[in-house]
This record gives C-alpha cells, sequence and structure tokens, in this order.
C-alpha cells in the first residue's frame, strides 16, 4: 500500500480482477431517441424497496439526457453467447439499434431477445460520482430467462464454470448409492473437471510470464496473424474492442510490436516474449496428454470438435 496517487492504469487492472457479468443498458426518450450501452457496472443494491444500480462514464453525456428525458431504462443482463452484442453495443455508433431485433418495456425503453434476465427500471435518483454517474433504478417488473451469463474479468469475456471443490464435495458428499458412479460417467462432468484442473494448473504460470491476459492474448495472437484487424481479433480472443486497442498500445509502449495499427510486426523481443508463452502453452499440453500416442491425440481432438458443433 502507498500514499502516492494512484496509477490509473494498474488500479483499472486491479479492478478486473472483480468478475462481473455484463449488461445491455437501453433507454429511449419520448422524441424516439435511443441509447445502449454495455455495462459491467451493473448490481443490486436493495430488495426492499427493489434498487439496483450501473455507473455511467460522464463522456457518455447523449446517453444521460436521454435516460433522465425517459426516466425509465432497461438491464439486459447478457448470455453467454451473446458476446458479439456486447462489442456491438460497446463501440460508439450513430443509430446502435439498426440491425437489432428488441421490443420495448416500460418507458419505452429496447428489450433484447435471448438475454440472460432482464430488468425494467424507473429512474429513482442520480448521484454524481468522480468521472462516472450512478444511476440508481427501482425496478418495476424483471424477466428471469436463467440462461448461462457472460461473464468478464480482468478485460476479457468469459464463462460460468462450477468451482471444482464444490463438485468434489457434492460428490464426497453423495449419499445416494450409485452418485459418484453417475459423476464417473457423466462426460459433461467430466469436461468441466477437465477444464477446471488444466486452468488451475496453468493460468498462474501464465500470468508469471509478465504480461496481462488480454496483452498475452493479443500479442500470441499476432505472432501468427499479423494481418488481422479489429474484427478478426475480437473473435479470436475473446477481448472487448477497448481491451485489444488498449493491448496494443501497451505492447507497442513496452517495445513488444512495431506499430499500433495493422498489418502488425512484432519486434525481435515481442517474438521472443510471444515464444515464450507458446512454449509455455505446449509444455503443459505435454505435461498433461505426454501418456497418449498420436492416434489417441488425433481421436481427442476429433471427438472435442464434434461436441463443439453438435452441442
Ligand atoms: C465489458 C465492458 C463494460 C463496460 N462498462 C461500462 C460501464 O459500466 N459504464 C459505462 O459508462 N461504460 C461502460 N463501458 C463502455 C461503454 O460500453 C462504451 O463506452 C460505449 O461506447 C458507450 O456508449 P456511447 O458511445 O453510445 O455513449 C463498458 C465497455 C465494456 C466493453
Amino acid at each position: 500500500m502507498t500514499d502516492q496517487p494512484l496509477d490509473s492504469h494498474a488500479f483499472r487492472r486491479a479492478l478486473g480482477n472483480f468478475a462481473t457479468g455484463i449488461t445491455i443498458v437501453t433507454a429511449q426518450a419520448p422524441n424516439g431517441d435511443k441509447i445502449g450501452l454495455t455495462v459491467n457496472s451493473f448490481n443490486s443494491v436493495s430488495l426492499d424497496p427493489p434498487l439496483v444500480l450501473w455507473s455511467l462514464d460522464k463522456r457518455s453525456a447523449d446517453s444521460l439526457s436521454v435516460i433522465q428525458s425517459a426516466d425509465h431504462f432497461a438491464i439486459n443482463v447478457l448470455a453467454a453467447n451473446q458476446l458479439d452484442l456486447s462489442n456491438h453495443f460497446a463501440r460508439p455508433q450513430t443509430d446502435k439499434f439498426a440491425n437489432i431485433d428488441y421490443s420495448e418495456g416500460p418507458g419505452r425503453a429496447p428489450l433484447l431477445d435471448a438475454c440472460a434476465a432482464r430488468f425494467h427500471c424507473a429512474l429513482h435518483e442520480t448521484i454524481d460520482a468522480g468521472d462516472h454517474w450512478i444511476l440508481l433504478g427501482r425496478v418495476l417488473a424483471f424477466d428471469d430467462f436463467g440462461r448461462s451469463p457472460l461473464l468478464y474479468h480482468q478485460g476479457a469475456y468469459s464463462l460460468v464454470l462450477p468451482h471444482p471443490r464444490v463438485e468434489k464435495n457434492l460428490a464426497a458428499q453423495a449419499t445416494l448409492p450409485g452418485l459418484e458412479k453417475y459423476l464417473e460417467n457423466n462426460l459433461l462432468y467430466l469436461m468441466l473437471q477437465a477444464v477446471n484442473a488444466y486452468q488451475t494448473s496453468y493460468l498462474p504460470k501464465q500470468q508469471a510470464l509478465g504480461l496481462s491476459v488480454s496483452e498475452a492474448r493479443v500479442l500470441i495472437l499476432l505472432s501468427v496473424i499479423p494481418d488481422a484487424g479489429l474484427e478478426r481479433l475480437q473473435r479470436e480472443s475473446s477481448l472487448p474492442g477497448s481491451e485489444i486497442r488498449e493491448a496494443v498500445e501497451n505492447l507497442h509502449a513496452s517495445g513488444l510490436l512495431e506499430s499500433t495499427t495493422a498489418p502488425f510486426s512484432l519486434t525481435a523481443d515481442g517474438a521472443l516474449r510471444a515464444s515464450e508463452y507458446w512454449a509455455l502453452s505446449e509444455q503443459e499440453q505435454h505435461k498433461v496428454f505426454d501418456e497418449f500416442n498420436d492416434s489417441q491425440i488425433q481421436l481427442f481432438k476429433k471427438m472435442l470438435n464434434r461436441v463443439i458443433q453438435k452441442a
């Protein structure tokens, strides 16, 4: 801890350790002007009365005036497969709703389809808080669709996985005869356990190499697809455009990238760092799979790809 002024970049990065869901907040003014923006500052506040909050960057001044004249807004909590929607509403554009299906809720706030949940709110209070406004909403109604949510952690999109210890406890506490046997034969349970175990061992080693999650992902992608534009990088990295742009700036400032625009080329140092990340991933893969021969690995890949396509 220190009394020095905070390094805002490091502060943001530390805040990124707090995993959140992702929402799109929408509103429509009486004159038909609509706003929609990607927001991860959403949180619950009170059950009685039912209140929620989120914070709005003061640079989005138009959004504030639309919300205030609408006197309502909707919180659309995104489902795991709505990553493109999150990227779409995180980019300034003239008409964000041009190709988007939506219906209208209280105060004519746009409601998005196929979300995990939606909260229909009346504007309760606007609080001035530094470079953001805190908007409190009184929940008038809600929809609970129960879909698995999209998560955001350390600047990257993420998914919910059950914690392995919870799973193990469940198995240990099993009193029903045959439950453990059932879990042993349940392929979804085994796949989740496998990914959890792999990540638990791999991620700390990756982080120990020094770059943030987004910088590491962008660097290793650019080492194999240097011509990639923002859209391709978004698709391959599961990072929002703003994180990719920031990662590119940081990699350039650290002397790992020659430029901040495509086509990107890695500096000699950048190429060396990328090869360290590739080596780590190969080393981990080797450690886990070294007892299997090539044809078994090929079969495993084929099975995984079938699961990805079929499920
Ligand atoms: C994952 C993620 C979370 C975000 N959370 C917030 C937030 O809580 N509040 C905010 O004002 N902007 C947030 N943003 C940024 C806005 O989505 C972005 O600036 C958007 O373009 C604002 O809309 P506007 O340009 O129409 O004003 C977030 C962006 C991303 C990618």
